[in-house]
């Protein structure tokens, strides 16, 4: 295989301005996931690392900056358009329809991704996440945060997304179900070859990823293999 065809990235971000009205949230922001790599940003809270990822989805627009997915500049076209080409998005507080059972929730996520006429839900949707499939007829208002954020994961899934961007999947779950989703996030990674940018506070969910950047005032000011992650960037950058 041709070695730059090889190592072109999934995702490329380049000089990435974005503002809240006169706020200048994001500087200068360069990012990169590399096909079947697990990324992950992490950064304080209130740096920007919400708004990365919604300007790498489209719901906001950056003042300036290149977004390249797959090398086919997306950066003016709208979220929905993104989903096609195979962004798949899981956004900070899930966002499941509550009041529509599992199983409809899991179909939303055929209409937004890449997935063809085919309703049906996918065996491995439930080797990933087996809880979902005991639960198809609840609502999902019903169930626990933690098979909240399965359900988004798995939604995400359905429409067959080459990169899937996570938000803080974690937050609010307990200690139990972090291991469970970090472990299903492992496992796609492995079995489908699907890449993943993710924002992540647990420093062992951080340590499955192969690269992070770390984010502060809105820029990027490290980046490196996760098992170079020093004591003092942990510190610095992570919650702990
Ligand atoms: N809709 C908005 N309008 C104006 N300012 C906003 C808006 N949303 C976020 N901000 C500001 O932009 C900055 C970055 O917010 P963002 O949500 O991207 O941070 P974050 O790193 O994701 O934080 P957290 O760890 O708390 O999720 C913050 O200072 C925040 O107050
Ligand atoms: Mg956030």
């Amino acid at each position: 295989m041709n070695q730059e065809a090889s190592s072109q990235p999934i995702l490329r971000v380049s000089e990435l301005n974005v503002y809240y009205g006169e706020s200048h949230i994001l500087r200068n922001v360069d990012l990169g996931v590399r096909p079947g790599q697990m990324v992950c940003l992490i950064g304080r809270n209130g740096v920007g690392k919400t708004t990365l990822l919604k300007t790498i989805m489209g719901v906001l627009k950056p003042r300036s900056g290149h977004i390249v997915l797959q090398g086919q500049s997306i950066v003016g076209l709208p979220p929905d358009r993104r989903a096609k080409l195979g962004i798949g998005y899981v956004p900070q507080g899930r966002e499941i329809i509550p009041r529509v059972t599992v199983k409809e929730n899991l179909l939303l996520g055929l209409e937004s991704g890449r997935a063809g006429k085919n309703k049906d839900i996918p065996p491995y949707i439930y080797e990933l996440f087996p809880v979902l499939e005991s639960m198809l007829w609840r609502m999902g208002g019903d169930l626990s945060g933690g098979q909240q954020q399965q359900l988004a994961i798995a939604r995400a899934l359905m429409g067959r997304p080459q990169l899937l961007v996570l938000d803080e999947p974690t937050e609010g779950i307990q200690p139990s179900i972090i291991l469970e989703i970090e472990a299903a996030v492992r496992k796609i990674i492995e079995t489908t070859g699907i890449s993943v940018l993710l924002v992540e506070q647990h420093l062992h969910f951080v340590r499955q990823a192969d690269w992070y950047y770390a984010m502060q005032k809105g820029g990027i000011v490290a980046s490196g293999p996760t098992e170079e992650l020093s004591k003092d960037v942990i510190q610095e950058f992570l919650a702990v």
